[in-house]
């Protein structure tokens, strides 16, 4: 069994993907409390000395708004870190696994991005992401980058909780309508990471050629919407499942980018093209409206 090091395994992807790997590897955990990875020589030591034959990077500064006041402490997260650890794998002729953002595209039109297009990140963390992607395809030959969105889960902070929070309590809300991408559940992230590892394993056991797996794959379900689409389902459904909301659905109202000014600029159009992972690895995304619907039976069955 190989031996896998998972750094974040409390963040919301690193949480999914310690169980779901599970079965390919022993795997061993870095958080927090163990180092800060900000200190990447200290973090490249403790990863070393677990002689990984798998890295897995769910670590991330994510408060996407902070990194525009504190550019250099998200750089050192997302950008220098993977870049150290590609450059590690490299050593070791290990994979790495790292995971990347919509936020790397410039967010005009209403074409669904490539993973070969032009970037143009419009933000501090879009930018501090990218410059990630760059650093491990520059410091390793086996890797896969996956570029997803608008992550959320049963647990940590995320969209999808801080609405039902909030409608809890106020009996109106507003939410912007004007920015459209694909709410992506940390499970499902982690399960086609799994599926994804589980072939380039093979072909390492088949002594097949695996780096022709390599590369940069967009992964969320299938569909887009915008936040407030997404608002609306998560309150029709938690309706459904007779979660009490002080919020009825005539309340919710439809604002744009510009009624809700932020530090960091988001991109207008985060639709994701997933063809290159369908094709690649012989997967079919489900709906993001499924994996809501999905994750609220989670809620309900661990009552949260
Ligand atoms: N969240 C989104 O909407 C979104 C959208 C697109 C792409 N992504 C990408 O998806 C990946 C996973 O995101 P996520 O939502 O799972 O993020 P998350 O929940 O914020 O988790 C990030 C993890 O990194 C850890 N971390 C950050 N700085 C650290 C440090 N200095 N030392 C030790 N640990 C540190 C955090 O630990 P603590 O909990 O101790 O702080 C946390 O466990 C990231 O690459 C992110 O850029 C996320």
């Amino acid at each position: 069994m190989p031996n896998i090091v998972l750094l974040a395994p409390n963040g919301q992807v690193g949480f999914e993907v310690a169980r779901a790997v599970a079965p390919l590897g022993n795997v061993s955990s870095l958080s927090r409390s163990d180092v800060d990875f900000s200190d990447i020589k200290a973090t490249i030591t403790k990863v070393e000395a677990l002689d990984p034959a798998l890295i897995i990077n769910c670590a991330a500064w994510t408060a996407v708004d902070k990194a525009e006041a504190e550019s250099v402490s998200c750089h050192l997260i997302n950008a220098a870190l993977p870049g150290a650890l590609a450059t590690l794998a490299k050593q070791k002729d290990a994979w790495l696994v790292h995971y990347s953002s919509d936020y790397v595209y410039p967010g005009h039109g209403t074409t669904p991005w490539q993973e070969d297009d032009v970037t143009g990140p419009l933000s501090v963390y879009g930018q501090s992401k990218l410059d990630g992607d760059i650093a491990v395809i520059e410091g390793t030959d086996k890797y896969l980058i996956f570029r997803t969105s608008w992550v959320y889960a049963a647990r940590g902070n995320n969209f999808m909780r801080t609405m039902l929070k909030l409608a809890q309590s106020r009996d109106t809300l507003s939410v912007v309508a004007d920015q459209i991408g694909s709410p992506t559940p940390a499970r499902l992230i982690a399960q086609v990471t799994t599926l994804a590892l589980q072939q380039v394993f093979t072909k390492e056991r088949q002594k097949e050629n695996a780096s022709i797996l390599s590369g940069i794959y967009h992964l969320t379900p299938k569909g887009y919407c915008s936040w407030c689409d997404f608002a609306a389902e998560i309150f029709s459904l938690a309706s459904t499942h007779g979660m009490p909301l002080a919020l009825k659905p005539e309340q919710l109202t439809a604002i744009t980018t510009a009624d809700y000014p932020t530090p960091a600029v988001r991109p207008a159009n985060s639709r994701l093209n997933l063809n290159k992972l369908e094709h690649t690895f012989q997967v079919q995304l489900p709906s993001w409206q499924q994996q809501l619907a999905l994750t609220f039976a989670e809620l309900a069955d661990k009552n949260i």
